[in-house]
């Protein structure tokens, strides 16, 4: 596994690649601190393409001023060991600096899609994450990319990135990875104490106890039954919770029939957890 600190170090593995026995190059970017989740998009991207490249990047640009960015985990060393283990053949690291050098002005706006519930609650997050996955993706040069569906706003905010700049890199979508009570796995879930911890597991138990019913207004309130009971607890405090259309992220109609993302976020102690399910409603048998 070769790593590369600087882009020229990168860019020069990179062209050696080039030429009419090309590699196809699968990319999946990460901010480190490497989990079960990331190393399922590893293994989705072995199946994609022939030489998978990792960036490790904590990007300053997608946290606002009171977020975790300075306790965010960094644990490098952890992570290279998980990257050498898992087969990728090129690992990024590349500093803060050379991502952002002083005098940079330009970046790249999410639209009305990054604008609602992340986007609300978090102003800025997502011109911050496409800005870098555009820097990253015309450093790194990959065909392909993958990215985790637990972050599905993040995901939609890409794919329409790709169609809207004409970027040729094609967007796969991994499955959330969930530990064995539902939670689903976060770099931040070291921040939650035992009892958050127990609390957190409310948001995925909405969630299946949601996709199990057949509208979205009985899926609604079969979620709300849980988030409140959650929401008496003081460490929890309820974001969002809402049906929402995949590609756009409005709010779906209560009668709704078709694919539809129940999306969740909630802050838990300190911590900031999302979640979220597809959905398939059906039409009612008698309508
Ligand atoms: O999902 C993440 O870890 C980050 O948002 C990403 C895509 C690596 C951009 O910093």
């Amino acid at each position: 596994m070769k790593i590369a600190h600087s882009l020229a170090e990168y860019a020069a593995l990179r062209s050696a690649l080039d030429g009419p026995t090309a590699p196809r190059v699968a990319y999946v970017p990460t901010m480190g601190a490497l989990h079960e989740g990331h190393r399922s998009l590893i293994k989705l991207a072995k199946t994609r393409g022939d030489m998978i490249v990792v960036s490790i990047f904590v990007n300053p640009l997608q946290f606002g001023p009171n977020e975790d960015y300075a306790r965010y985990p960094r644990p490098l060393e952890d992570d290279l060991q998980v990257c050498a283990a898992d087969g990728v053949d090129i690992v990024l690291v590349p500093s803060v600096t050379e991502l952002y050098p002083a005098g940079r002005q330009v970046t790249v706006d999410a639209g009305a899609l990054g604008s609602v519930l992340e986007g609300h609650s978090r102003p800025g997050h997502f011109n911050g994450v496409l800005t870098v996955v555009l820097k990253l993706f015309n450093i790194i040069r990959p065909q392909v990319a993958v990215f985790g569906e637990k972050d599905a706003q993040q995901l939609a905010c890409i794919q329409r990135m790709v169609i809207d700049f004409n970027l040729a890199v094609e967007i796969v979508g991994a499955p959330i990875v969930r530990e064995p009570d539902g939670l689903a796995l976060s770099s931040r879930n070291v921040f939650l104490s035992a009892s958050e911890r127990a609390v957190a597991r409310s948001l995925s138990a909405a969630l299946e106890k949601a996709a199990t019913q057949g509208s979205v207004r009985s899926a609604r309130a079969a979620a709300y039954e849980v988030l409140d009971r959650a929401e008496a607890e003081p460490c929890f405090e309820l974001d969002y919770a809402t049906i929402v259309n995949p590609a756009t992220f409005a709010e779906v109609p209560d009668d709704h029939v078709g694919l539809a993302v129940f999306v969740v976020a909630a802050r838990v102690g300190g911590t900031r957890l999302i979640d979220n399910t597809t959905i398939n409603f059906t039409p009612a048998p008698w309508g």
